[in-house]
């Protein structure tokens, strides 16, 4: 299988685990399989049962649910998958483990919102699906005494589902939720939090109708009821899908409520969200949904035993995130609402959605690559001169170091092609600290 060969050690980026492309089929996934009636032990067929599955309900089979129920219960459930002591960086690496320059750049990027948002008195930074902390720990870490004279205006919020850990930096705030609506000013960021934010998976049946698929806790696969809701008018919007059975995809609306409350906790800053993610006119035909575990990628079944995860439609993101800061900054509270459902508080616009062009001045959001976005802040691969090993040994062999963390940082084949949206809030001087 795919996976296997994609492993390299026992924390690797999800995102070369995933086919070695973002946004690429699925390892396993049924490219090349035009009629969708094959596909191994994921593969769907045309009458609604999945192969290999059972077609009744029996002995490890649970109760079947949608992939967004199921992997909300094995992910952040009692015993979930994130609930784990050994944490995300356990099971594979993101930007924030490869390597210190990561953290240092976010500071740098602290350092940039700071100097727009005119030294605020209290300047917030917010870890978004924090992990361990490990991202905060570095940004406290490379602001060291205060060069910047941020130190003691600053406040750091990690917002996590699983317990603080022991031993985190006292000056780090630990919340299991977002911060209140506009409470914040200063700079919100997400890394690798949206890919794990639980999404529904549809499937084009043999009649070319999009159905829900459903999942029991084995992982076995069946196609429910026809999409509908905000599921199917989501889709007809972000992607669209032809009536050729076995093309599936996610539907997004959780990611999109869940980027546009984290985005509406700040007054005024730059939210970024940094994810493996795909846009429109180029979605995966087949999905991206994967499990993985102890660094390798493995068939994705809802048991709390490995992370679930899909590529995130970050053009969509985008939008709901602008028309949330937008409707924010310019509408009475009460035009906005926080409706409590069973995956936590969505944003609900009173007013019928916006567009991504329709923002107010400094709202419009913009998506890069992480190459660009890390170039923008000084990360770059360049080797030191040859000549500084004779006259500083030591200070060569580190900078050489630093090259090769960059270069894995900024690799398009790798870290470097995930995307960062950028979503000011406020000030139109937030749209350029990248520029
Ligand atoms: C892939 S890990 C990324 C960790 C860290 N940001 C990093 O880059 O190393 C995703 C994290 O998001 C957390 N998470 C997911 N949904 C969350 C939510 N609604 N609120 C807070 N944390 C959440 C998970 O518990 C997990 O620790």
């Amino acid at each position: 299988m795919a996976g296997d060969d994609m492993a390299k050690d026992s924390a690797s980026p999800r995102s070369e685990a995933q086919d070695g492309s973002r946004g690429g089929e699925r390892a396993g996934s049924r490219k090349g399989e035009p009629d969708g009636s094959q596909g191994g032990e994921w593969g769907g067929s045309s009458d609604g049962e999945r192969v290999g599955s059972h077609s009744q309900d029996g002995p490890g089979v649970g109760p079947w649910r949608g992939w967004r129920a199921a992997a909300e219960r094995a992910l952040y459930g009692p015993n979930g998958f994130y609930r784990r002591p050994e944490g995300p960086a356990g099971h594979f690496r993101t930007s924030v483990h490869a390597s210190p320059l990561y953290a240092q750049a976010i500071a740098a990027l602290l350092a940039r919102v700071d100097a727009a948002l005119g030294r605020p008195a209290e300047l917030a930074i917010v870890d978004v699906g924090a992990g361990r902390g490990e991202l905060l720990t570095g940004v406290l870490s490379a602001l060291g005494d205060d060069a910047d004279g941020i130190g003691k205006r600053l406040r750091p919020y990690a917002v996590e589902r699983a317990a603080r850990p022991a031993g985190l930096d006292p000056r780090i705030d630990w919340l299991d939720d977002l911060p209140a609506p506009g409470s914040l000013t200063g700079l919100l960021i997400a890394n690798e939090w949206l890919d794990n934010v639980p999404v529904d998976v549809a499937e084009v049946d043999a009649d070319g109708v999009p159905r829900q698929v459903l999942v029991s806790a084995n992982g076995t696969e069946r196609l429910g009821d026809p999409l509908a809701g905000e599921d199917a008018a989501w889709l007809a919007d972000w992607w669209p899908l032809d009536a050729e059975p076995g093309l599936r995809a996610e539907p997004g609306p959780p990611r999109d409520a869940a980027w546009a409350r984290a985005v509406c906790t700040l007054d005024t800053g730059l939210a970024v969200a940094i994810d493996y993610a795909h846009a429109r006119g180029s979605r995966p035909p087949y999905g991206t949904l994967t499990g993985f575990r102890n660094g390798r990628e493995v068939r994705p079944v809802p048991d709390g035993t490995c992370d679930l995860t899909t590529h995130v439609a970050l053009d969509a993101c985008a939008a709901a995130g602008a028309r949330a800061a937008t409707d924010r900054r310019t509408a009475p509270p009460h035009r906005l609402r926080t409706t409590p459902t069973d995956h936590g508080p969505e944003v609900t616009d009173d007013h019928g959605p916006g567009t991504a062009t329709d923002q107010g001045p400094g709202a419009t959001p913009r998506i890069r690559t992480q190459r660009d976005a890390l170039r923008a802040l000084g990360v770059t691969g360049r080797r030191p001169p040859l000549a500084l090993a004779s006259t500083d040994p030591a200070g060569y062999v580190r900078a050489l170091s630093a090259a090769g963390d960059a270069a894995e940082l900024t690799d398009p084949a790798g870290l470097g092609g995930f995307l960062w949206l950028c979503q000011p809030v406020g000030p139109a001087a937030l749209a350029d600290v990248l520029a």
